[in-house]
């Protein structure tokens, strides 16, 4: 058997040059930088990509409100046992969305010839345009059925239907805005007296 081995000496020359440059290397002065491991570098990448969207203050991390129901819409909201589609989370944005507090109103007299001349003002004063009479949806809810159904408003609270929410509605049509509308009523020039000559039209259309 011959043997395969180098002969030591011959390996000398190639150890003494790898200390060589390595001590070329080395500063005494400043410690050698040693870069992170890749996993880290990595795991960093990926909080950070997580984290695009978020603000970060006071060493909190917050969350925009419209990052954060695009999140919604993507992921849906887990409410427990009920509710735990997304379809559903989205159909129901809050889960306070429970009946309204308090009684539903009694119903409404309604005094036929105030229903008459509101129903000639619901045209003169482009309610039609956006609110239907048959139950069919536009622009906005439809008006069959108004008094005294449960409204879901967009921000998941709920509310009788009466009086008082009519008024605020035509009055101030973005203080309350109902589930499922966009906030685009216009306030509309129309009087107190003319409001409840609308309301007995309105509280007709059953
Ligand atoms: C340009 C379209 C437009 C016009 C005109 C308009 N509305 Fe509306 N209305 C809406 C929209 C959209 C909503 C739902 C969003 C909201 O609540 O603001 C709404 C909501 C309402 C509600 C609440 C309905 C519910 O079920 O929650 C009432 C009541 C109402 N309007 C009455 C009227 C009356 C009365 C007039 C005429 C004087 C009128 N609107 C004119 C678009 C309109």
């Amino acid at each position: 058997m011959r043997s395969a081995r180098l002969p030591l000496p011959a390996l000398a020359p190639l150890a003494a040059l790898t200390l060589a440059g390595l001590a070329g290397c080395a500063q005494p002065s400043t410690p050698p930088v040693t870069p992170p491991p890749a996993e880290l570098v990595q795991a960093q990448q990926t909080a950070q990509s997580r984290l695009a969207g978020y603000q970060k203050a006071e060493g909190k991390v917050t969350i925009p409100i419209e990052r954060s129901m695009a999140l919604i819409a993507e992921q849906g909201i887990e409410y427990g046992d009920t509710l735990t589609s997304p379809k559903e989370a989205k159909a129901a944005p809050s889960a306070a969305a429970a009946a309204p507090a308090g009684d539903a109103p009694g119903p409404f007299a309604v005094d036929a010839a105030k229903a008459e001349q509101g129903k000639a003002l619901f045209t003169s004063k482009t309610c039609s345009a956006c609110h239907s009479v048959d139950g069919s949806k536009l622009v906005g809810p439809s008006l069959k059925g108004f008094w005294g159904r449960a409204v879901v408003l967009a921000d998941g609270k709920s509310l009788w239907a009466d009086a008082a929410y009519f008024t605020e509605s035509v009055k101030a049509p973005t203080a309350k805005i109902s589930g499922g509308y966009p906030p685009a009523m216009p306030p509309l020039p129309v009087s107190d007296a003319e409001i409840d000559l609308l309301l007995h039209y309105v509280a007709s259309l059953k």
